[in-house]
């Protein structure tokens, strides 16, 4: 399999989770892979074990995005793929909701992705051959629920922003799209739970056994179902592939 030989990849907040699967994922397929986390040692820890690199690198923050895109960019020899997967997760009462949690989480999971997209944006449209950006937005992004409004708006934002982009940058030759996962087990679902835990009353673990049996496909997804669809979107098969978000989510969104 090498669906992605000689191509670059850089993937933010892929020290584990999903980002960790699509770096793995991408190896399997022949790219030279930038594991980018603000955790460099679990980054360094999942470098060694896929073969890939890592860099540190805190989305948050503009001198760390330029310096790591900079950074791949020496190492790797390009960027020919991007994927933006650094996010927080956040959940209060909209009551409780406060300005400093909103500017943590709206500079993580909006600002991050804009800013680290223009980065490697730049790179690619000096370097005059295209390349894939592959952003992370959720089905918190397609509707509101009542006790996130934060992240929603953010993964309302990483589509809006997936659309501009994608009609500004094909003119490069680089195509921009989303994936919006469903429920995906793992230690981002572990922080919800507590999240729910505490303001639903609910023991540990339950939040979780109840959108499980929501999911039409009949179980919470795993971080491996994600990678079809992100060797695809990176892949020379999606050359035509622009602006869209893709569910991939068990069904969920449809029902
Ligand atoms: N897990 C789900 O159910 C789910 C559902 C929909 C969308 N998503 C999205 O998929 C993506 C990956 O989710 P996950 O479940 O693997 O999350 P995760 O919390 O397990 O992993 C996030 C990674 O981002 C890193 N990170 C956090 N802040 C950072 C920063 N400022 N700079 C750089 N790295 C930073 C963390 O260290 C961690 O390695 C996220 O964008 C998330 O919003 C997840």
């Amino acid at each position: 399999m090498s669906r992605l030989h000689g191509k670059r990849a850089l993937v933010t907040g892929a020290a584990r989770g999903i980002g960790l699967a699509f770096a793995r994922a991408y190896r399997r397929e022949g790219a030279e892979v930038m594991i980018a986390d603000i955790d460099i040692t679990r980054a360094e820890a999942a470098a060694a074990e896929i073969g890939a690199q890592a860099v540190h690198m805190d989305v948050s923050d503009q001198d760390s995005i330029e310096a790591a895109v900079a950074e791949t960019a020496r190492r790797l020899g390009g960027i020919d793929i991007l994927v933006n997967n650094a996010a927080l997760f956040t959940a209060a009462p909209l009551v409780e909701i406060t300005r400093a949690d909103y500017d943590r989480v709206f500079g993580i999971n909006v600002a991050g992705t804009l800013f680290t997209m223009q980065a490697v944006a730049r790179h690619m449209i000096a370097a005059g051959q295209g390349g894939r950006i592959i952003n992370m937005a959720s089905q918190a992004g397609r509707r509101g629920e009542p006790l996130v409004a934060v992240y929603c708006a953010t993964k309302a934002a990483v589509i809006s922003l997936t659309q501009s982009a994608g009609l500004n940058l094909i003119s490069h030759g680089i195509n921009v799209n989303a994936i919006a996962p469903g429920v995906v087990d793992g230690e981002h679902w572990d922080g919800v739970d507590a999240f729910f835990a505490k303001y639903e009353g609910k023991a540990p673990g339950q939040k979780k056994k109840e959108v499980a049996a929501c999911v039409p496909y009949g179980r919470m997804g795993r971080a491996e179902d994600l990678t079809g669809m992100a060797v695809f979107l990176a892949s020379d098969e999606a050359e035509y592939v622009v602006a869209q978000c893709y569910n991939v989510d068990g069904g969920q969104w449809m029902s």
